[in-house]
């Protein structure tokens, strides 16, 4: 490809970046005064958004945004499908024959999977035919833990066509991970594989689903061909069905369920601060206005365009910018099954030339693991069909940035750095393609129509340049913001809209305002007990509650330390009960329970035995573990109930 210049320095400001005229002339959106006119009435901003963006049966709206805190409802008394959206309506245009889907196995000897548009809309109507003949009905929850596979984006978009609840569960979670979220989302299927490749070698999946579902009311487990002869799969006749056999003899139109815009449309289950994973909410058409615009002005996908996402779909990024984003807008995706690195460091940048890749969306963890793996396997390589990079997930520092835009986008793409949450939804906080800034280290500005302060401990607002504090979110509230936590209002409450009450949404990160004038906000992370290991996020307290299940274990302090490639890793100090001597078996057998009973991810890093520092109430001082950790000095300990213990353990962190 002709390398095109997509963005151009600031020539005064030092890493200032802004969209080039090529840029500016294509771009979806190239006017900086939208922002201006969406907040002069953002519910009209919106309703016309919904409209503009998306096919409904009734798009006589009672009414635009209804409120009483901390509920609120976008869209009221609209109808739409959200499968219809994604399928039915390009099938009916010059897109029917348009690729939908490029799957790309792990193994190169195999061969990749294209779905056009009608192949996908074809497969999904038998699939939700399928589901109902096994009895599934609008509002019935169905779990799917599938790999990186079209069947995972099939299964989820089958779903919302009958109007099920998908609840997607990332399938290198443990069993007993799985069966939590079947247990509370009361689900009555599980769509699962018999297995999956990782690093060339066949993994079973069928077996932790097995595991899984005893106890759960799971009426039946469809499963997915594809290992076949690869792997032993045992089929447990009155419950189990091949995928195949299932959608084998049932019709090829499955009329789409006319769905309420308020009507759940999946629930993804995410750490928060306690040990038990939230079941995050989301609703149909606001979710889906949402991320139908946030995919076409932050990625700026035009029909030529090829986006691979490499979130696996098993993660918020996945639902809205692998399957409902992109699908609703009609454009083409590409999915990867497989590790980065197999079989070589190279094998995105493979992928990339081979299929003219022209936007890329990944995280920074995965940033720093290409960096360490060295540029030679960048440079055998031609990248010039990108056009724009996105990152997502936790802050992303100078160097990494700098790598990824010299290296990977040659000099020439603009990074965009999307802020956002499984709770919101969709991308929140970014630089648009076709407006700029981007700016190293900075997300950006609000996306149209919505608004954002940082707040102070006490509530007051901070205006100031650089200064620290709590992002929150204002109303009216984007309208793909969670609608609730699943059977569990309280922690809703608890989690977001007690901090600063339930009028303003509390986003539990800290941020500044980087640049008054350019208006642009820097996120800083995580202000709550949420770790972001490898860009996926997982709770100190649920690492916690697994370690205190084990026999010889007393209590248990998890803290986040920093690591060069993960970002955070999970560090485990453990106080043993009487009788139990530390040992390096001790040690392992605690790791590998965690790695067994959450999944690898959330494996300690280290473990450190000893008594943890406490306040003369019994509190145990995080702060003090924190600092150890990060070879920062632990301060004044002096009023501790237990000094000696910081002392000790010191020691074994300095080793
Ligand atoms: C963090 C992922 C800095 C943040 C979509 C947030 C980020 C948490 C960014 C949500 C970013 C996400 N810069 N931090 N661009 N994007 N985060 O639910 O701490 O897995 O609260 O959603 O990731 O993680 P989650």
């Amino acid at each position: 490809m002709k390398n095109v210049k997509w963005v151009e320095k600031d020539p005064k400001r030092e890493d200032v970046f802004w969209p080039s005229e090529e840029m500016k002339k294509i771009a979806w959106e190239s006017d900086p005064s939208i922002y201006e006119e969406a907040l002069k009435d953002p519910e009209k901003f919106w309703v016309d958004r919904a409209k503009e963006g998306l096919d409904w049966f009734d798009d006589n709206f009672k009414k635009n945004f209804e409120w009483n805190p901390p509920y609120y409802k976008w869209f009221v008394g609209g109808k739409i499908n959200a499968s219809y959206n994604c399928l039915d309506r390009h099938i009916k245009t010059w897109r029917k024959n348009k690729a939908a889907l490029i799957w790309v196995p792990e193994l190169t000897e195999e061969h990749s999977r294209v779905l056009t548009y009608y192949d996908l809309y074809r497969e999904v109507n038998k699939f939700a035919n399928a589901l109902k003949k096994l009895g599934v009905k609008k509002g019935d929850r169905v779990g799917i833990y599938l790999p990186m596979i079209p069947e995972v984006v099939i299964a989820m978009l089958a779903c919302a066509r009958i109007g099920a609840i998908h609840s997607v569960v990332f399938s290198a979670f443990s069993s007993d991970s799985l069966k939590a979220r079947l247990i509370d989302a009361e689900a009555k299927i599980l769509i699962t594989a018999d297995g999956y490749y990782r690093r060339g070698k066949p993994l079973s999946l069928k077996k932790n689903a097995d595991e899984a579902v005893k106890g759960t009311k799971v009426e039946h487990v469809i499963v997915v061909k594809r290992l076949g002869e690869k792997i032993n799969t045992e089929m447990n006749k009155d419950r189990d069905i091949w995928w195949e056999d299932a959608v084998k003899d049932v019709e090829n139109y499955c009329e789409p369920e006319v769905m309420d815009s308020e009507d759940i449309l999946f629930i993804l289950y995410t750490s928060g601060t306690t040990g038990k994973p939230k079941g995050v909410i989301h609703e149909t058409g606001g979710y889906l206005t949402q991320a139908y615009w946030t995919t076409k002005w932050d990625f700026d996908l035009h029909d030529e365009d090829i986006f691979f996402c490499t979130a696996d779909v098993g993660w918020v990024t996945g639902h809205t910018y692998n399957c409902y984003g992109p699908f609703a807008l009609g454009a083409t995706i590409l999915i990867y099954e497989g590790a980065p690195d197999y079989p070589n460091p190279d094998r995105w940048w493979d992928i990339i030339e081979k299929y003219g890749v022209t936007v890329l969306y990944t995280a920074p963890t995965a940033i720093r693991m290409f960096i360490k793996f060295g540029d030679e396997w960048v440079e055998k390589h031609d990248l010039s069909t990108l056009r724009i990079l996105g990152t997502v997930g936790e802050p992303i520092d100078r160097d990494s940035w700098y790598w990824y835009f010299n290296k990977i986008g040659g000099g020439r793409c603009p990074v965009i750095d999307t802020w956002w949450q499984t709770e919101t939804g969709g991308t929140l906080i970014n630089s648009l393609p076709g407006i700029g800034p981007f700016i190293p280290g900075v997300a950006g500005k609000p996306i149209p129509g919505t608004k954002f302060a940082i707040y102070d401990e006490e509530g007051k607002e901070i205006t100031e340049e650089r200064y620290s504090g709590y992002l929150v979110h204002l109303a009216p509230f984007a309208p793909g913001m969670l609608r609730g936590v699943w059977k569990n209002p309280e922690k809703y409450k608890e989690t977001y809209w007690s901090k600063y009450g339930d009028r303003i949404y509390f986003t539990n990160d800290g941020s500044m305002m980087y640049d008054k004038e350019l208006k642009v906000i820097k996120i800083t992370g995580r202000v709550d007990d949420v770790m972001k290991v490898a860009g996926h996020r997982l709770s100190t307290t649920e690492v916690e509650g697994v370690l205190t299940e084990h026999e010889a274990v007393a209590e248990a302090a998890v803290v986040g330390a920093p690591h060069e490639i993960k970002g955070e890793v999970p560090v485990a100090f453990v106080v043993l009960k009487g009788g139990y001597k530390p040992s390096e078996e001790l040690k392992k057998e605690l790791i590998n329970l965690v790695r067994t009973k959450i999944g690898p991810t959330a494996k300690p890093e280290n473990i450190f035995f000893g008594e943890l520092p406490k306040t003369r109430s019994g509190k145990i001082m995080r702060r003090i573990l924190r600092s150890l950790v990060h070879g920062e000095p632990v301060g004044d300990t002096t009023t501790l109930l237990n000094p000696e213990s910081v002392t000790e353990l010191e020691k074994q962190v300095k080793g």
